[in-house]
């Protein structure tokens, strides 16, 4: 297998910044804004993005000093309208990319309307540039922020969103369960791949995917601009807790006469399929508790725990793990989990849901509208957490043999109000930025081998190329 370059793929795709803090700075160019200021601000970005390569070393440092990187990260993604501009040559295969969240929202049937969305809900708030800036320590994580933002407007950009957010202690999610523990894991190809890593083209653009071929990526264009980018989704969603925890007292007093004992927090636990602290439920044991050694461990193909976990739920819905469902090709839907909590006081907090992928339609999009949105898909039942079918909503329990069921009505505790989808380029990509397309693809051809050989580090990075 060709090893992954790490020194070309940006640090929060495959290995997850992960930080206790995280700004997103939602930028926007004018249409007739020169390009010429935007282009010398790609290179100089080839050079301030963080690398997979540089995340790795950075951790490997912090075990040995305090929880702190010292210094942030920064991730950057950028819109089709830019992209459009800046490399006209270039088209992308990926229809979601193309045309938007805003168009693709009938296909997800995301309800939201475009005008109440954060950023991407109309022209003026388009998103042509998505800066995550990463770090530990709050204040200093908002000035890079803000150090970014500054040299961004003076290249022509205005900020249209920010957000700042911060992961809740314990790594939970608004509702109160704990997050972020499943997660497919990239074969990176350097030696140290688990048994289980799944081919790097799910996630990365240019490499071989789960079907053994490097899809095209392009319709045209250089073919190696996408060369170790991603495409993200990002989306905004408001949570109200008080719904959803109300909601499942109600389905409690409801069910209780014939499950004696039944509590509102393990009907929630039924919903997502964990209980709050990771563990997978088990509705066939009173204590609903599943000794698993490790969170991540297991799998809808041991009878036990596929009848102990309701085809509805959460974790069910949008990964079937092998169970009896499950697609051909396993895992190939799967898709890098980078979201993380904001709040800003009651009525406004939520999750930054941020998936990374190489192919929207094949995995966040279609686990979106084919199995979280229907009711029969990869299993039986709706995924009441998360998905917006609209109508009468169901997940039918097994419990001991028994059936019980779980009425929802449309969905009152997930209130969506943005979404896109931006690539996120690999750094030799952002840097060949600079130069406009007809020089650019002398620059991208000197670059093949140094990409692909992994020769491409970061002192040509620094360089700008
Ligand atoms: C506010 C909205 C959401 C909440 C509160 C939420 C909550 C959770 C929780 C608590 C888990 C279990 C922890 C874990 O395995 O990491 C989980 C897993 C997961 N969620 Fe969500 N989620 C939300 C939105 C979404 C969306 C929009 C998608 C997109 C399809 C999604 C896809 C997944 C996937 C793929 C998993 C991992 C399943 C597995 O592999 O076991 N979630 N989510």
């Amino acid at each position: 297998m060709t090893p992954v370059n790490l020194e070309a793929v940006q640090g929060n795709v495959l290995a997850g910044f992960n930080t206790a803090h995280q700004v997103f700075l939602g930028l926007r160019l004018d249409n007739d804004a020169d390009l010429a200021p935007v282009r010398a601000l790609m290179a100089a970005l080839a050079g301030q993005v963080t690398s997979h390569a540089e995340v790795r070393r950075d951790r490997e440092l912090m075990k040995d000093s305090a929880n702190n990187i010292g210094r942030s990260w920064l991730c950057v993604g950028l819109g089709q309208a830019l992209l459009k501009r800046l490399r006209p040559d270039v088209t992308f295969f990926s229809k979601s990319f193309r045309n938007g969240y805003a168009a693709r929202r009938f296909f997800l049937q995301d309800p939201s309307q475009p005008d109440d969305w954060r950023f991407e809900g109309s022209e003026a708030n388009r998103l042509d540039m998505l800066y995550i800036v990463a770090g530990n320590d709050r204040g200093s994580t908002q000035e890079a922020a803000a150090n970014h933002l500054v040299r961004a407007a003076e290249a022509g950009f205005a900020r249209v969103w920010q957000e700042d957010c911060a992961r809740i202690p314990g790594d939970r999610e608004h509702f109160g369960f704990r997050d972020g523990i499943a997660q497919p894991r990239p074969a990176l190809g350097h030696g140290d791949d688990p048994d289980n890593a799944q081919a790097p083209g799910q996630f990365v653009l240019g490499y071989p995917n789960a079907l053994g071929d490097v899809p095209p990526d392009l319709f045209s264009g250089a073919r190696l601009f996408s060369d170790a980018g991603s495409l993200m989704q990002v989306r905004r969603l408001v949570q109200r807790p008080d719904a959803f925890h109300g909601f499942c007292r109600d389905v409690a007093a409801r069910l209780a006469p014939g499950w004696p004992g039944l509590m509102a927090e393990q009907v929630a636990a039924i919903i997502v399929g964990r209980w709050p602290d990771g563990t997978l439920v088990d509705t066939n044991s009173d204590d609903l508790m599943a000794a698993l050694d490790e969170l991540d461990d297991f799998d809808f193909s041991v009878p036990a725990q596929a009848t102990g976990c309701p085809t509805g739920a959460h974790i069910r819905k949008t990964n079937p793990r092998r169970g009896p469902s499950d697609q051909s090709v396993p895992d190939h839907q799967r898709f890098l989990r980078r979201g993380i909590p904001f709040d800003n006081g009651p009525g406004d907090r939520g999750l930054l849901f941020v998936a990374f992928q190489s192919d929207p339609e094949l995995q966040v999009d279609f686990v979106t509208a084919n199995w979280m949105n229907s009711d029969s898909s990869p299993g039986v039942g709706h995924d009441i957490l998360v998905g917006t079918t609209p109508g009468p909503r169901a997940i039918d329990v097994g419990r001991n043999g028994t059936s019980v069921r779980i009425e929802g009505d449309d969905n009152a505790w997930i209130v969506p109000n943005g979404g896109a989808y931006l690539f996120v380029p690999g750094l030799p990509a952002l840097a060949a930025l600079e130069a406009a397309p007809g020089a650019v693809n002398a620059t991208m051809l000197s670059m093949v081998g140094r990409v692909r050989s992994g020769l491409f580090d970061l002192t040509q990075r620094s360089r700008g190329l």
